[in-house]
Formats: C-alpha cells, sequence, structure tokens
C-alpha cells in the first residue's frame, strides 16, 4: 500500500514539474489538455515555414498553455483560444487543430495556409470564432459546419474559395452575427437560409459569382453593414428587403446586374424604401446600369457619401439635395444628366468631393462652388457648361495647378 502511494506521489511529482498547469484542482491531470497538446504539436509539424519564429518555441516540454497564440479556459482544462494571424506561416492547412474541442477562438488569418477547409473543422462544436481570411485556401465551406451552430463570427474573405454556400450551414448556423466571405469564387444563389441569424448584423459578400436575387429573408436580420458589390447578381433593385432593414448603415450594391423598377426606368420606389434606413450613411450603386431620375424624396437620406458613377441616370440633380447638409462625398460621373447645378448647392456645407464629370449639365458653374469650405476634390469635365470658372477662397486649388474642369 505504501510503495503504491510512494509511486503515485513520485508520478505527481514529474508530472508536476515537467508540466505544472496540466494539474486540475484536485491533482489529477487533465487527459484533454494532453490531446490538446498533441493537437497542437501535430499542426505545428505541418508548418513548412514560420519565418518570425511564431510557434518555434511549441515543445513536448513546455507548458501547453503558455504556447505563443494559446490560450486556456479559466480552469486551464481545455485550449480554448488559438491566436496566429499575421504570422507569415506557411503549410497545408491540417485537420489536427479539429482535436482542440474546446476551442472557442481560431484566428489563423493572413497565413499562407493552403488545401481545403478540413471538414473535421466541424468536431469545434464551442466554436464562436473562426478567421482564416487572407490565406490560399480552396474548395467548398464544408457542409459538416452545419454543426458549428453556436458560431457568431466567420471570416473568410481572399482566400480560393469555390462553390454554392451550403444552405444546411445557415438553417442551423442562427448565431452568426459577422459573416466575410468577400474576394473568394463563391457561385451560387444567396441561400435563403442566411436570414435564419435573427444576430446577422455585417454580410461582406463583394467580389465573388453570386448569381440571382438577394434572398427576402434578410429582413429578418440585424443588417447593419451590407456589401455585395462585384458579384452577378440580377433583377429589380430590391427595394422591398432594403426598406426592412431599419438599422443599415452602409449599402454596396455596385458592379451587379441590377435595374431599377418599371424596366429600368424609375428608382423612385429603391429611394422612398431607403427612407426607411434612417441610420444610412453610405450608398454605393457605381456601374450598375442603373435608369431613372433622382427623386427629390433623396433630400430624405441623411447620407455622407454616395456613389452613383457609371449609370443611366436621367433628368437633372432635385435641388432638395441641397438638404443632405451631412453629405461629404457626392459622385454622379458618367450619367445622362443634365440641367444647371443649383447655387443651392453651397448648402452642402461638408462637401469633400464633387464628381459630375461626363454629364450633360449646362449652364454656368455656380460662383458658390469656390467657397465650400471642406471641397478638395472637384470634377466637372466633359460637360457643357459656360461662363467663368468661379474664384475660389482656398489655396489649395492653386496650388495643385489644374482645374479638373478645364
Ligand atoms: C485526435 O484525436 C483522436 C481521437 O481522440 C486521436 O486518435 C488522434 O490521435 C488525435 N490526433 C492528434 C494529432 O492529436
Ligand atoms: C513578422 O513580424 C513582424 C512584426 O510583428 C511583422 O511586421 C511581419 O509582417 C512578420 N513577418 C511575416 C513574414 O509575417
Ligand atoms: C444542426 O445542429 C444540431 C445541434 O448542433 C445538430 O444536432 C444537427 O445535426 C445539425 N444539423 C446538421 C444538418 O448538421
Ligand atoms: C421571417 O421570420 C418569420 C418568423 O420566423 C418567418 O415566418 C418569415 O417567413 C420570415 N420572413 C422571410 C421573408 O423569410
Ligand atoms: C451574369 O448574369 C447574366 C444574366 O443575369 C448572364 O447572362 C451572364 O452570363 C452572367 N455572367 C457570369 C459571369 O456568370
Ligand atoms: C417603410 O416603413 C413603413 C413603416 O414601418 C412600412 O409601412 C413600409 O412598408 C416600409 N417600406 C418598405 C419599402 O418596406
Ligand atoms: C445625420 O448624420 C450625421 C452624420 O452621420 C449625424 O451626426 C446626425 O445626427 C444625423 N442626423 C439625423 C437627424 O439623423
Ligand atoms: C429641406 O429641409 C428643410 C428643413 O431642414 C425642410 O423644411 C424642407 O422641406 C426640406 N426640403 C426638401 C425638398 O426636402
Ligand atoms: C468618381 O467616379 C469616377 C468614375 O468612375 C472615378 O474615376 C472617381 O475616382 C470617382 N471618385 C470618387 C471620389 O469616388
Amino acid at each position: 500500500m505504501f510503495l503504491v502511494k510512494a509511486v503515485f506521489v513520485l508520478l505527481l511529482f514529474i508530472l508536476s514539474t515537467g508540466q505544472a498547469t496540466m494539474m486540475g484542482h484536485n491533482g489529477h491531470t487533465h487527459h484533454s489538455l494532453l490531446t490538446d497538446k498533441a493537437a497542437l504539436l501535430a499542426f505545428k509539424s505541418t508548418i513548412k515555414f514560420d519565418p518570425n519564429c511564431t510557434i518555434a518555441g511549441w515543445g513536448d516540454d513546455v507548458d501547453v498553455c503558455s504556447f505563443r497564440g494559446v490560450r486556456c479556459d479559466k480552469h486551464h482544462h481545455r485550449v480554448a483560444q488559438l491566436f496566429l494571424p499575421d504570422c507569415g506561416l506557411t503549410g497545408h492547412f491540417s485537420p489536427f487543430l479539429s482535436n482542440l474541442t474546446g476551442l472557442r477562438v481560431l484566428k489563423l488569418f493572413n497565413n499562407h495556409f493552403s488545401g481545403v477547409i478540413p471538414p473535421e473543422f466541424s468536431h469545434l462544436r464551442h466554436l464562436l470564432c473562426l478567421q482564416l481570411d487572407e490565406n490560399n485556401l480552396q474548395g467548398p465551406i464544408p457542409e459538416s459546419f452545419a454543426l458549428l451552430s453556436k458560431l457568431r463570427t466567420l471570416t473568410l474573405s481572399e482566400n480560393s474559395l469555390t462553390e454554392a454556400l451550403p444552405p444546411s450551414f445557415f438553417r442551423n448556423c442562427t448565431s452568426l452575427g459577422n459573416l466575410d466571405l468577400s474576394l473568394n469564387f463563391f457561385t451560387g444563389k444567396i441561400p435563403q437560409e442566411i436570414g435564419n441569424s435573427p444576430h446577422l448584423w455585417s454580410l461582406n459578400l463583394y467580389n465573388n459569382q453570386f448569381v440571382g436575387q438577394l434572398p427576402a429573408s434578410l429582413v429578418n436580420t440585424s443588417m447593419c453593414n451590407l456589401d455585395v458589390g462585384t458579384n452577378n447578381l440580377s433583377g429589380e433593385l430590391p427595394s422591398d428587403i432594403l426598406g426592412k432593414l431599419s438599422l443599415l448603415k452602409y449599402l454596396q450594391l455596385s458592379y451587379n446586374n441590377m435595374i431599377s423598377h418599371d424596366k429600368n426606368s424609375n428608382l423612385e420606389p429603391f429611394f422612398t424604401a431607403l427612407e426607411n434606413c434612417t441610420s444610412l450613411a453610405e450608398l454605393q450603386l457605381v456601374s450598375m446600369g442603373l435608369g431613372g431620375r433622382l427623386p427629390s424624396s433623396i433630400s430624405q437620406l441623411n447620407i455622407t457619401k454616395m456613389l452613383l458613377q457609371e449609370n443611366q441616370i436621367t433628368g437633372s440633380i432635385p435641388p432638395s439635395i441641397a438638404n443632405l447638409s451631412y453629405l461629404m462625398t457626392l459622385n454622379l460621373t458618367s450619367n445622362h444628366l443634365n440641367g444647371k447645378i443649383s447655387s443651392m448647392i453651397s448648402r452642402l456645407s461638408k462637401l469633400e468631393q464633387l464628381f459630375l464629370s461626363q454629364n450633360l449639365f449646362s449652364g454656368e458653374i455656380p460662383a458658390v462652388l469656390g467657397q465650400l469650405p471642406h471641397l478638395g476634390l472637384l470634377d466637372l469635365s466633359y460637360n457643357n457648361f459656360n461662363g467663368p470658372i468661379p474664384a475660389t477662397s482656398r489655396m489649395g486649388w492653386g496650388a495643385c495647378g489644374k482645374l479638373p474642369w478645364m
């Protein structure tokens, strides 16, 4: 009996000298923490290049909870976070990390991991945040990710991911708040199931190959930041959906194939719907071939940036635009706008950038433009203006040596 006890004490001693924090409160080694260490060392063995020696110190003789980039939970029973962004780590993305089943946060963005996202990552059931942006990952989002139902943040931007988004993922993972899949090669429609996440506030899908229309289910989210620019979305501008996104701050629809109402001739329902988005600060509808006139109701948007260049917008600029007293950037370049620029524009006292180039504007350039205190970039070129160039109270223009409307 004594002997057995002595051996046990000796064992404890050996364990506690080498791996002190693997001891729980009651003095037992946590098997799960040994598993976590084995997984991390197996992961390390797949790294071909570690330019900053970030994980060089990971070793058998080191407490796993003091591995660089690793955080254990407060009872030290599991690895809870792995944080190795911007490290230049290079290697095939191995499934070994899927053994870290206590993991809540996994941030590996801006490295050089290649290969597919391992389907085994679905074992990470407690994962709240997965960030793999700026790597060289290929292939689809694994179907098995439907099991990651606690996920709040998923960012996979700037990889080479392909295929359609799995609807099962969105059906099940309803805790999503921030989803960034931009700058990949995803195809197919944006699944209706994406609206199953009531807390979804930021959706970045820009620069992919999505087709079809925005899913109506988005009305059930808390959308604040919606960027679906540079895809192949089609159909009418989604006024009905946008009019219900009352928290929307940033809307980017540029470089898609959408049209305005009444066979691409009526922008009014769209701008009317946006009146419901009382926090909208930025609107970007660049190069969509949109037709119609700017409605005078545009004055109801309390917006700071409006990019409408490279469309087929007709008519004149409604004088009510002068009510957009927080407007800093207005770009209407390359449309079919005509008429005079009202001197009311001088009420846009926050204006910094005004681009009206390549339209059919005529008449005199209002002298008051020269007095806008913050105007730093002004392009009025390729129009039918006549009369004198307004004098300016600001030194900056003269110093630039060129006046862009000449
Ligand atoms: C991962 O866990 C499984 C089962 O728990 C085990 O068989 C395997 O050896 C572990 N792999 C690594 C790299 O830790
Ligand atoms: C190495 O670390 C420095 C400082 O953190 C960082 O600026 C640099 O980009 C890293 N190198 C690589 C290759 O990631
Ligand atoms: C959805 O999540 C639940 C709970 O996590 C899981 O039991 C179920 O298998 C998941 N469904 C799919 C299709 O993976
Ligand atoms: C929004 O959610 C409700 C309740 O879950 C559901 O009945 C409705 O169909 C959803 N709307 C859309 C457009 O998906
Ligand atoms: C984009 O969609 C249009 C129809 O909406 C289709 O004619 C075109 O082939 C699509 N382009 C790509 C690259 O998918
Ligand atoms: C704007 O909000 C009002 C009031 O909530 C609602 O009746 C209307 O349908 C909304 N507009 C759109 C386009 O959804
Ligand atoms: C208009 O927008 C500005 C700047 O975003 C903000 O400071 C101001 O409170 C807004 N006004 C209203 C009435 O929403
Ligand atoms: C512009 O705003 C003023 C009050 O700030 C309001 O009385 C007027 O009706 C608005 N004009 C338009 C065209 O919206
Ligand atoms: C305005 O649009 C033109 C034409 O697309 C572009 O060259 C210019 O950079 C834009 N300026 C701003 C501030 O968006």
